[in-house]
């Protein structure tokens, strides 16, 4: 495996008036997840989550706003958040589609349903269309093969997918 080093340290972090975690998000974390964990630091994964809950990505702005909330380092906050493949720290589509690429959905026809949604769309898996509304993702088994093949559109899933009645379910979307 190749590393692939970056200069984080001369980076520039776009920053914005208001701040991602506010004091509202700040105040709900003191009184409900900090006392869960024997020291701030150990919150990092929930407190993550909640921004990324609260914004649909995380900004690296937001990185350093939880790394001062929790007292750690910027770099140590930012370890963390790039471990995971659960944060997004690129903004990501109003929806987010997880198509299933694993067994079950490959045999009962994801390629040619992934075909069409890449046409339709007009994105690559890991792509967000350019009016911000869709983001292609393929993903491992759903836990869902006897219904292949099947897709995650945010936190709803779809089950015994075809070309037409997918994409129906993407043009009913608001
Ligand atoms: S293989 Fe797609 S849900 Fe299991």
């Amino acid at each position: 495996m190749a590393w692939i080093v970056k200069n984080s340290a001369t980076a520039q972090v776009e920053l914005r008036d208001e701040p991602y975690l506010d004091d509202e998000l700040k105040a709900e974390l003191e009184a409900q997840v900090l006392p869960r964990y024997p020291t701030r630091q150990a919150a990092t994964l929930p407190v993550l989550h909640a921004i990324q809950h609260k914004h649909h990505w995380i900004a690296h702005q937001a990185l350093m706003e939880a790394a001062a909330f929790l007292e750690v380092s910027d770099s140590e906050m930012l370890d963390t958040a790039t471990f995971y493949e659960e944060f997004w720290l690129e903004p990501k589509g109003r929806y987010l589609i997880m198509l299933c690429r694993s067994i079950s959905c490959e045999l009962c026809g994801q390629r040619p349903l992934l075909d069409r949604i890449r046409e339709k769309l007009g994105i690559e898996p890991g792509e967000t269309t350019v009016d911000g509304r869709f983001t292609l993702m393929e993903a491992e088994c759903l836990g869902s093969c006897g219904t292949a093949p099947c897709a995650l559109v945010n936190e709803t899933l779809h089950e015994s997918l075809t070309s037409e009645n997918f994409e129906r379910i993407l043009d009913g979307l608001e």
